[in-house]
């Protein structure tokens, strides 16, 4: 994957923007609030369809405008590609409107995806052609943040691999949220008739087929990372830590009739997380999708009362989370700051390699100022990963953040108060 030319147009600070970026290493350089972290953001959006800072589009068009358009030239397979979005501020653009074509337009388009010239209004349609892994300061959420974070990295991480998935969970989302639209209709009733059951069942059925469907991939998927974090992890501390990591299913917690507390550093559900393991060891997918989808019909049967009286689906992937055990210790409890550093930079390294063995070549790998939160050992370690076929844009503030061999072959770009452009820096060795 190489990003030949990017352009952006009224996104965040930039008014207008046009780079063009060079294999191996390009560092963005720039104080403070000056629009680096945007640049990346401008990539990772054409590449995920999201951005990790924002879920509101209007967010990304400059302020007092009404559209931004970005667009990049990247070679994919050694085939030349182009990606663009644009996006509209709807009320700015009916105010931009004459009151006739106000009156006789359909609802204008907020959003418009272009595919090598192709347009579309789906953001998916831009998904699995631009592969980047992003690295950026909110990593450490993995780790310290709540179970949203975790299962986002790990669904991100799929996606990348097969952007299909992305629709499988956008449906399971929907049918959680119809079903949850059912739990409370019921409950203000005050009555369940039989039809009501039914009708409940029928969400159920969904709820575990889409369901089993992401716990299994997730499983797939953690199956592969962990063997990698593992060997990263031990790269990074010298073989002193020891890192399993466990896929809590809440559904599963719920069957086995345990209920979830931790007394010190022991997790008695760790056990049931076995379970599901197990499972996977002795059969084939299939007769494990049944056993999930049985355990989810189960578990959401069991707990019928108290959902309808919470309003809320409480069994399924989207409770899940993700358990990190350093050296036989939760590590969102239990490890300091460095070891949850080093727990995140092995976890996101095997992120990487996982995606570049899928791809069959390198994804542009997106740094935002992280090499400063890291001491020299994991600099040169995350560095050491970076081959030279491996486009990579790296954000700081400080080019001494940097060992001076790894500049050597750099290409270099100021970042200005929403400008950029290729700039010489002097390396001093
Ligand atoms: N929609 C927008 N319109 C105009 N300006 C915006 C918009 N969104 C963000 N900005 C501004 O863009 C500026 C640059 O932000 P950015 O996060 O890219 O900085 P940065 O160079 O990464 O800084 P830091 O080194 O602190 O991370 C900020 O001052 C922010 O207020
Ligand atoms: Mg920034």
């Amino acid at each position: 994957m190489l990003i030949e030319k990017l352009s952006l147009s009224n996104f965040r600070n930039y008014s207008h923007a046009f780079l063009d970026l060079h294999p191996g290493l390009n560092i963005l350089v720039g104080e403070n609030a000056q629009g680096k972290t945007n640049f990346l953001e401008a990539i990772e959006l054409l590449s995920t369809g999201y951005s990790s800072r924002t879920s509101s589009e209007s967010d990304f068009i400059q302020h007092g405008k009404s559209k931004t358009h970005i667009e990049a030239h990247f070679l994919a397979r050694n085939v030349k590609e182009n990606l663009a979005l644009s996006l509209f501020n709807e009320a700015e653009m009916l105010l931009e409107l004459g009151l006739e074509e106000r009156l006789t337009n359909e609802k204008p388009r907020k959003r418009k995806v272009f595919v090598n010239g192709v347009s579309y209004s789906l953001l998916k349609k831009l998904r699995g052609r631009l592969i980047t892994v992003t690295f950026n300061t909110l990593d450490l959420n993995l780790i310290r943040g709540g179970p949203s974070h975790r299962r986002d990295w790990i669904d991100s991480v799929i996606v990348r691999l097969k952007p299909a998935f992305y629709e499988q969970l956008s449906k399971y989302q929907k049918v959680v949220q119809q079903r949850n639209k059912l739990l409370k209709g019921l409950f203000e009733s005050n009555h369940l008739s039989a039809r009501d059951e039914d009708q409940l069942d029928a969400w159920n059925e969904q709820v575990a087929k889409y369901g089993a469907h992401i716990i299994l991939w997730r499983r797939k998927a953690l199956q592969e990372l962990i063997i990698k974090a593992k060997y990263y992890l031990s790269l990074i501390s010298d073989q002193n830590e020891s890192l399993s990591i466990f896929y809590r299913c809440r559904a599963l917690e719920l069957n086995s009739d345990k209920r979830h507390h931790r007394d010190g550093q022991n997790f008695h559900d760790i056990k049931i997380l076995e379970l599901l393991s197990s499972i996977h060891n002795n059969s084939h997918d299939n007769e494990e999708e049944k056993v999930i989808v049985q355990t989810l019909l189960h578990s959401l049967n069991k707990r019928k009362l108290e959902e309808l009286v919470r309003g809320q689906t409480l069994s399924g992937p989207h409770r899940d989370d993700l358990i990190f055990l350093l050296n036989d210790k939760e590590a969102t409890s239990f490890a300091s700051q460095g070891q949850q550093r080093s727990l995140v930079l092995a976890l996101k390294l095997s992120e990487l390699e996982m995606i570049r063995e899928h791809l069959s070549e390198p994804p542009v790998l997106l740094l935002d100022d992280v090499l400063a939160e890291l001491d020299l050992k994991r600099q040169s370690l995350l560095m050491s990963q970076i081959n030279s076929d491996m486009q990579t844009i790296i954000s700081t503030t400080h080019v001494s953040n940097f060992n001076s061999h790894w500049l050597e072959s750099a290409h270099f770009y100021e970042v200005k108060s929403g400008t950029i452009g290729a700039t010489e820096i002097k390396v001093a060795r």
